[in-house]
Parts: C-alpha cells; structure tokens; sequence
C-alpha cells in the first residue's frame, strides 16, 4: 500500500547504522523513522528510543500502549520502509533493553522466602523449648 510516494525502502542493515544519540532510527510496524531530533523531547527519554534501534522496536513501542497523539507525532518522522525480507525471524522480538533492569531476581527471591520462614522457625523452636522443659 502506498507504493512508492519517493520514500526509500531500507534493509535491517541501512537502518541499524542509524543506533546512537546524534543519528538515531527507528523500525516500527515495517515502517522507518528518523527520530534524531525528537531524542530530548521523547517524554519516555533518549536512551529507550536509542536502545531500541537496529532491530524490528514494533513491539518496544506498542508495550508502552503510546496515545493516538503521539501516533499521530510519527508522520514527520517517517523516512521510509523496510525490506521486510532482511529482518531475520529470531530478531523479530528481543526484550527492550532498560538501563538499570537486573534479570536475575535469585537473591530477592532468597530473602522473600526467608522472610516467611524465619517467623515459622522461631514458633516452632518456642513450641519445642516449651514442650521439653513441661516434660522434663
Ligand atoms: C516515533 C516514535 C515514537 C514517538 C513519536 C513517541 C512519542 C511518545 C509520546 C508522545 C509519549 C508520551 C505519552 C503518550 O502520548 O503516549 C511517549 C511516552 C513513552 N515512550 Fe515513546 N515514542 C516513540 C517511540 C518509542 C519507543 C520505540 C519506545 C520504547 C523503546 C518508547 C518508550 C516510551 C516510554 C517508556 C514512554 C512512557 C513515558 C512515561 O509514561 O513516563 N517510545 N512516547
């Protein structure tokens, strides 16, 4: 749809040279946006539009839910379209890379678990010390 309209059509490599804070693209719903000088106004800041280059950020941006407005914002951005033939498969989702997420939860998991049976623990030694010393 919309054929050509003198807008390029770029392969996953083209746009991916595009991946830091002074020249920065987007791929979204197979369609490309330069979105360098919208970096610092981006309420959602610089560094998530800037991670979320190189690779097909269709699902980046719809997690967010962004409002009709800011849809609307895209338009004057939009550069042209992918060659949806060089997208590979297994890079049509990657996790949005957040500055400060730590993936590995074992050491909360640990002290939640603590936390429930620590008090447990300390009832059932009471019960016991009191059961031996009536007994004895
Ligand atoms: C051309 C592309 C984009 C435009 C025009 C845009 C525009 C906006 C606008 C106007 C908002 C304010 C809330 C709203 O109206 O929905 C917003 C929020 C946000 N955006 Fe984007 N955005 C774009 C791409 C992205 C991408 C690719 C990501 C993720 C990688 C992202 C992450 C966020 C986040 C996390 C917020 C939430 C900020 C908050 O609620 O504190 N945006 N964006």
């Amino acid at each position: 749809m919309g054929g050509d309209g003198g807008k390029k059509v770029f392969t996953l490599a083209e746009i991916s040279e595009h991946n830091n804070a002074k020249d920065c693209w987007l791929l979204i719903d197979g369609k490309v946006y330069n979105v360098t000088k919208f970096l610092e106004d981006h309420p959602g800041g610089d560094e998530v539009l800037v991670s979320a280059t190189g690779k097909d950020a269709t699902d980046d941006f719809e997690d967010v839910g962004h409002s009709t407005s800011a849809r609307a914002m895209m338009d004057e951005f939009y550069v042209g379209d992918i060659d949806s033939s060089t997208i590979p498969a297994r890079m049509k989702y990657t996790p949005p890379k957040q500055p400060h997420y730590n993936p590995d939860k074992t050491s909360e998991f640990v002290i939640k678990l603590l936390q429930f049976l620590l008090p447990l623990v300390i009832l059932g030694v009471a019960f016991g010390i009191r059961y031996y010393t009536k007994s004895a």
